[in-house]
């Protein structure tokens, strides 16, 4: 799959910027949103400067025809469909293909890739060793980071089409079994091994509940709420962990590599770990009597490092789209599984309080993809530090399509930001005695 379809060569208008007497002319990118960039890649060699953007607020690293946010109005589509469209009509493996593919699978693409995913989910037996040497009480972030790395001890093909194809295959796979092992290795339980009967959730879900004693009854509404919640993560255009994924990438590291260097991205409590945070937040909330007014306070007092989280983003300045979709399967989930909506009610006020605040309101904090799903996995029984895993099973199409891309671009480069050096000057080497 080509890049983004922008041409540059087609930018139709320049923007003019003069600096120290000398002008240049950036070409003006428009994509198929109407988005507008200035492409600044001549920058440098027109005028001796850089653009300084920490954060990269500014900065557009590619163009891409994968995901389209408009954070101001709420709007996320994968390939140009609605978020909520797919959610209510697609699921997970139907997704992962629109992104990789960029096209909806035809019923025998869907009928193909569904039954070659489900004939790959096993691991290397000897991988076994590998979860065995590694701490018990190791989170599951890293574990599934370092088993999705040692993917490519195991399959060592030289790089080709068709060997990329294995390679996408293998991990949509076998993602499910790596997160599931390295739940079972945390608590010492036996692997379970995937079962080519389950669909692509009811088999995660025997894998992470079931035990060779008995057999495992996979309930249908939990497994759709997986899925629907791996559909919701899939992509996210060019946060962390995807840019992180570009940039490895970049080098022309293999595929292994860059997700797992995307998996170490999204760990973070700013990015993928927040939804463990949020439900770690509810607890507090609960523990100490359930004051979701007392807790907005510490969020907005400055002088507290609390923050509101599941709430603000980068991009999305007012409600993101998917915690809409998942505040309604929250309220599902918890009213079918008959759990307690204790902490899914501190949410809600919560978020009820939040909107009406001033401060909130001011900044444009709303609620984000975190702030429900955490209630929804706590209610399916997922155990807090697995959040972020089924975040990185989601991400995980949304990865393998943007690394895709990247590597098919025309314009493709290694990835490698300027800085403006603020060090010393020149200085020179002294002898120890002679320093001060
Ligand atoms: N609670 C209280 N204040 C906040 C919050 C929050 N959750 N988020 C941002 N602010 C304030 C922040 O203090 C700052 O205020 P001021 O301008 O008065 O100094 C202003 O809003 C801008 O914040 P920022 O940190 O500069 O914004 P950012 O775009 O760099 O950060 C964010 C975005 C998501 C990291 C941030 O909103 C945050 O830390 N949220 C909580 C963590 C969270 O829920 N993360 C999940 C993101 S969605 C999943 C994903 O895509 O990974």
């Amino acid at each position: 799959m080509a890049g983004g379809k922008i041409d540059i060569a087609t930018a139709i208008k320049t923007a003019e910027l003069t600096y120290d007497g000398r002008q240049v002319a950036l070409p003006v990118v428009v994509g198929t949103e109407n988005e507008t960039a200035f492409d600044i890649s001549k920058l440098r060699s027109s005028l001796g400067a850089i653009t300084l953007d920490p954060g990269y607020g500014n900065t557009g690293s590619c163009t891409s025809a994968i995901t389209f946010i408009d954070g101001e109005k709420g709007i996320l589509r994968y390939r140009g469909y609605p978020i909520d469209e797919l959610a209510r009509k697609s699921n997970y493996l139907e997704v992962a293909w629109l992104l990789i593919h960029g096209e909806l699978p035809t019923a025998a693409e869907l009928k193909a890739f569904t039954h070659h995913v489900t004939r790959h989910t096993m691991l290397h037996e000897d991988s076994r060793r590998f979860f065995a040497a590694l701490p018990k009480d190791a989170h599951p972030m890293p574990v599934c980071a370092a088993a999705i790395g040692a993917l490519a001890t195991f399959y060592q093909e030289p790089e080709s089409d068709a060997s990329i194809q294995d390679a996408i295959l293998r991990l949509v796979a076998k993602m499910p079994t790596i997160a599931a092992y390295s739940y079972k290795h945390s608590i010492g339980q036996p692997f379970m091994y995937p079962r080519n009967d389950l669909d692509y959730t009811g088999n995660f879900l025997q894998m992470m509940f079931g035990t060779p004693c008995e057999e495992y009854a996979v309930d249908p509404v939990v497994s759709r709420a997986i899925d629907l919640l791996l559909i919701l993560h899939a992509d996210h255009e060019q946060n962390c962990s995807t840019s992180t994924v570009r940039l490895v990438g970049s080098s022309r590291a293999n595929l292994f590599a860059g997700i797992a260097a995307g998996i170490s991205a999204l760990w973070g409590p700013l990015h993928g770990g927040a939804n463990q945070k949020v439900i770690e937040m509810l607890e507090q909330i609960a523990a100490g009597g359930g004051s979701a007014e007392e807790f907005l306070r510490k969020a907005k007092d400055k002088n507290d490092t609390t923050r509101l989280m599941g709430f603000g983003h980068r991009v999305y300045k007012s409600y993101d789209p998917r915690a809409a979709i998942l505040k309604e399967t929250c309220a599902e989930v918890t009213r079918r599984l008959g759990s307690s909506s204790r902490l899914l009610d501190i949410a809600m006020r919560l978020e009820e309080g939040a909107l009406k605040d001033d401060y909130f309101v001011s900044h444009k904090l709303y609620p984000n993809v975190d702030f429900y799903s955490g209630v929804i996995y706590k209610a399916i029984g997922i155990p807090v530090n697995m959040f972020t895993v089924m975040f990185a099973m989601g991400r995980l199409s949304g990865w393998i399509a943007q690394w895709l891309e990247m590597r098919h671009d025309p314009g493709f480069r290694i990835g490698r930001p300027r800085q403006v050096y603020t060090g010393p000057r020149l200085r020179h080497w002294l002898p120890v005695e002679q320093r001060d």
